[in-house]
């Protein structure tokens, strides 16, 4: 997408609609409010030669691209005319004092329920680059969401010589049915759910799909120019490989937040992630496509084997040409994942704690129930430190913290795993079965935390992207087998960690995370396959406020969502 010029404090139509812009009571000088309305409502989209009746976002597959600048404030009204409860997430944002607008459904708001509507307002500040919404109820974020580009603020530049052109890539994907039917036929089974029939980039397969290469995204670039591309998984259930023909890419930021520069020919993203790339028009004018396809480190699991294609095209090509295939990496790569993800290091000195007052453990994984049992005798399930997550459904957890209403929650997700077992080894079936709850973890405002994110072999180990709503953490290190605190800590990386909002921990491996928690609320981590967080691969985190004001949740707004 080429970037719109803004006419600053003044009215202007967006591609995708009416957006009001005005100058905000911020601080930060030329700060602005950008005010949007998103309607969810049903469209037919046809992919894949069948049409689908599917939740959309004004009638947009993917949804609006918002844009705005470090330090402005945004005001979503989301109006529900579609059939299903809905909330819409806006991913990685932090979220400070204004966890009501966080969005996952019963952590801190109520959905929204068909007819209804509410406003999400709240400021993006000290983070650049490029970020994502989406739904966070059921699975409607198969087709419901968007990239959110935060460009940096007036007077500032990037740290790196300003791009020629900008393009979004969302990665997605499709089935050749109703999401939401898909995810209620696996919950009804205890099975997996059916594996997606396509891989999109913006909403298109591309070119090695039927019915798809007369809408395959074309991305251009001049001879000379340098591109930043922002590249976001919004995929359901699949860890994504990423890269284009003869080009190399300079990684410079993920997550929103700037990293050295690096160079790598693919990309690795878990479903939740964003990687900024820097692309060089160095390469003979022609046509080169890009592709993603899975990563696939779960062993056997069926997925979708296929790889969605778009096509960088120079502007003197003929049009013509047949585009350059990449090659891409076999689907159990790991060491290549290894090797992407272990290039992260922050672009300045990190702000990480170096001292801690919570080091917390948590085994992350799969799980199997034998009741109530399915045709097959066994459901699957999965949990953190041994809880399967279940939400609440007359309160968020949100309200039931700030209300002091009893019986919604408890306070005591355990530190530790309940039962210290080989966990990447082979796990005795009698550990398979984890408990049931809705157990938060409490931390003190302003306490350093650590915690080990531990993979088990639980039916299998797998690469899970585990994400944290209303924080960004430094990555200090990671590795492979179990995690031992008396070895392991000598790898940790103090000096330049990278920051991020979703860590993609290695298959039958660990990572260990560190923040400090400055940002009162209640706050979900979980694990970002919506297939696991289905089955409970989540805990979430109660913040208590500080000392007065500034380090105290903001009063709830006043449409907020109630779940009567
Ligand atoms: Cu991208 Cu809990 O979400």
């Amino acid at each position: 997408m080429e970037l719109p010029k803004h006419p600053h404090h003044s009215l202007f139509i967006f591609v995708f609609g009416l957006v009001l812009v005005f100058p905000s009571a911020l601080s930060w000088k030329d700060a602005v409010t950008h005010v949007h309305q998103f309607v969810i409502q049903e469209a037919s989209v046809k992919r894949l030669c069948k049409t689908q009746h599917v939740m959309t976002v004004n009638g947009m597959y993917p949804g609006p691209t918002l844009e705005i600048k470090n330090g402005d404030t945004l005001s979503v009204k989301v109006i529900n005319k579609g059939k299903y409860n809905v909330t819409i997430h806006w991913h990685g944002v932090r979220q400070m004092r204004t966890g009501w607008a966080d969005g996952p459904e019963f952590v801190t708001q109520c959905p929204i329920r068909p007819g209804g509507s509410y406003t999400y307002r709240f400021t993006v500040r000290g983070q650049e680059g490029t970020l994502w919404w989406h739904a966070h109820s059921s699975w409607l974020r198969a087709t419901v969401y968007g990239a959110l580009l935060i460009q940096p603020r007036e007077g500032t530049n990037f740290p790196f010589a300003k791009p020629d052109r900008q393009s979004t890539l969302l990665l997605g994907e499709w089935w050749n049915a109703n999401p939401v039917d898909v995810v209620r036929e696996a919950t009804r089974t205890g099975a997996a759910p059916n594996i997606s029939d396509a891989y999109t980039i913006n909403g298109q397969p591309g070119d090695l799909y039927n019915c798809s290469t007369q809408d395959t995204v074309v991305v251009p670039i001049s001879s000379g120019e340098t591109n930043l591309l922002r590249v976001v998984n919004s995929a359901m259930n699949q860890p994504l490989f990423f890269t284009i023909a003869n080009h190399k890419f300079t990684v410079v930021g993920a997550d929103a937040s700037y990293v050295k520069p690096f160079t790598t020919s693919v990309l690795m993203l878990g479903p939740g992630q964003t990687t900024d790339v820097l692309i060089s028009g160095d390469q003979p004018a022609g046509r080169y496509y890009m592709a993603a396809r899975a990563y696939q480190s779960a062993q056997n699991a069926p997925f979708d084997n296929t790889t969605t294609t778009a096509i960088l095209e120079y502007k003197s090509a003929a049009c013509s040409s047949d585009p350059i295939m990449p090659r891409l990496p076999a689907f159990n790569d790991t060491p290549t994942v290894t090797a992407f993800s272990t290039s992260f290091r922050s672009r300045e000195r990190a702000l990480v704690p170096a001292q801690i007052d919570e080091s917390l453990f948590f085994t992350v994984g799969l799980g199997l129930n034998n009741c109530p049992p399915n045709f097959n005798g066994t459901r699957f399930t999965a949990s953190m430190n041994n809880v399967s997550f279940s939400l609440p459904s007359n309160f968020s957890l949100l309200q039931a913290h700030i209300q002091g209403i009893r019986g919604v929650f408890t306070s005591d997700f355990p530190a530790a795993p309940p039962r210290v077992f080989d966990y990447t080894g082979n796990v005795s079936r009698s550990l398979w079965q984890p408990a049931t709850g809705t157990k938060l973890y409490r931390l003190k405002y302003g306490s350093r935390v650590q915690v080990v994110l531990q993979d088990t072999s639980i039916v299998t180990p797998e690469n899970h992207p585990i994400h944290l709503h209303g924080y960004d953490f430094y990555i200090i290190a990671e590795g492979f087998g179990n995690y031992n605190p008396k070895t392991d800590s000598s790898k940790f990386n103090l000096v330049d960690p990278p920051l991020r909002n979703t860590a993609a921990v290695p298959v039958g491996g660990w990572a260990v995370i560190r923040f400090v928690a400055d940002n009162p609320g209640v706050w979900l981590m979980h694990c970002h396959l919506d297939v696991h967080i289905t089955w409970g691969l989540a805990m979430a985190f109660l913040v208590e406020d500080g000392v007065g004001k500034l380090e105290a949740i903001e009063p709830p707004p006043e449409d907020l969502p109630i779940c009567s």
